[in-house]
Parts: structure tokens; C-alpha cells; sequence
């Protein structure tokens, strides 16, 4: 499919481009979220997986703020900007966990010290001193000193499944171009709008 009926045809170009031109994480994104009282709230965080049939997914802890929001209202906007292409890239849509065997396939990769802190955070939530965190990691380090460290039970991936991707390109004198694709039935439909 052309990237005038496919916007995952056009994020791998615009992608791939990122990839060879920005000094650092071209997967970064913003990720939005409300909660129940509707306040938004927004961090960085890194894709880690995308396509059709895959959204966009990135991992976290369920239990810090975001985990929370996300349980109590299931809907994201993640943005990309990639300052050295004069790009955004903006995606919006209902969010669902990843299944348990893609998050422990993720987990696994991951450095074991990534894993040993996974266990060492409660994300999100006051931290006494930086000594008890240090404590935290030195515990569960030894804990699991041999074999597979476990995933915890609260750190997964969520997945925005995208009803709007939109596309936008820096131009001169403000006149930015904007493609907008929308979800519609099995497809997507295409407007251009105004800067
Ligand atoms: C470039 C960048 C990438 C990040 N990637 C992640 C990530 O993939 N997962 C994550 O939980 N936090 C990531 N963080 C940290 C988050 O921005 C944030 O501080 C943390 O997840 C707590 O957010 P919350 O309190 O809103 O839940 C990243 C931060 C930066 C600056």
C-alpha cells in the first residue's frame, strides 16, 4: 500500500528517516493520559513496538501515574517530534496491555540490570532517599542473584491501537503541511489541513 492509504507506510518512512538523522532516540514519544478527573498528564517514553495489528507500544509500570490513568481511562496521545526533520508525527486511540507472553518476550531482552530495577522502583510513588532506591536495587539483586529474573506482576506494555495519525511537516512561513489519516472501517480515509 502507497503511504496515501497506509499512515504505518508513511511512520516507517518518516521513521527511517528519524533513524539517520536525529543524534539521539528516534523512538522517544510523549505519551498523554487523563485520569477520571480528566487533568492531563504527559512524559516521555520509548516505542518499542508498532505495525498493524501491533499500535504503537511502549512498557511502564501499571502502578505509577500513568499506569493508573490509563487503567481508569484507557486512551492515549502519543507524539514524535523529530526537531532535526522539522517533523510531528501525532497518534491518538484506545490503549490495551500487551499479552503476558509479549511482555515477558520484552522483558527478557532487556539488561538485567534494567530487570533488577524494575523490581526496585515503585514508580511514580514519594522515594525516602536516594540510599533507600540504592537499597531497593542491592535487595532484589541479591534475590536474584542466579536464573531468570522474574517480570513483576506490574510492569507490562500498553498498546495505542491509533484512530488518527497525523502527519506534520515543517514548510515556510508557517505554511506546514498537515495529512491527517482516520480510521475508517478496515481502512483509513485522508484529508490534508490547514497549518
Ligand atoms: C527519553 C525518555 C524515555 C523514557 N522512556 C520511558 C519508558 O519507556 N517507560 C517508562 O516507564 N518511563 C520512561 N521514561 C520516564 C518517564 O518520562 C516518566 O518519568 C516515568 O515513566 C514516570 O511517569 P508517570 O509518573 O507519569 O507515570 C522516559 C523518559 C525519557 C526522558
Amino acid at each position: 500500500m502507497t503511504s496515501d492509504h497506509d499512515p504505518y507506510a508513511q511512520f516507517e518512512q518518516w521513521f527511517a528517516d528519524a533513524r539517520a538523522s536525529e543524534p539521539d532516540v528516534p523512538e522517544a514519544m510523549a505519551v498523554a493520559t487523563a485520569g477520571v478527573d480528566g487533568a492531563p498528564n504527559v512524559r516521555m517514553v520509548l516505542m518499542k513496538a508498532r505495525g498493524p495489528g501491533e499500535g504503537f507500544v511502549f512498557y511502564t509500570n501499571t502502578e505509577s501515574a500513568k499506569g493508573t490513568e490509563l487503567t481508569a481511562n484507557p486512551r492515549a496521545a502519543l507524539l514524535f517530534h523529530w526537531k532535526s526533520l522539522g517533523r510531528q508525527v501525532r497518534i491518538r486511540g484506545p490503549v490495551s496491555q500487551v499479552s503476558e507472553a509479549q511482555a515477558d518476550a520484552y522483558y527478557d531482552s532487556r539488561d538485567r540490570g534494567s530487570r533488577i530495577g524494575a523490581w526496585a522502583s515503585k514508580q511514580s510513588r514519594p522515594l525516602e532517599s536516594r540510599f533507600a532506591l540504592e537499597k531497593a536495587v542491592a535487595a532484589y539483586a541479591a534475590r536474584y542473584a542466579v536464573g531468570r529474573v522474574p517480570r513483576p506482576p506490574y510492569w507490562t506494555g500498553f498498546r495505542v491501537m491509533p484512530e488518527a495519525i497525523e502527519f506534520w511537516q515543517h514548510r515556510d512561513h508557517r505554511l506546514h503541511e498537515r495529512r491527517l489519516f482516520t480510521r475508517d472501517g478496515d481502512g483509513w480515509t485522508l484529508e490534508l489541513l490547514y497549518p
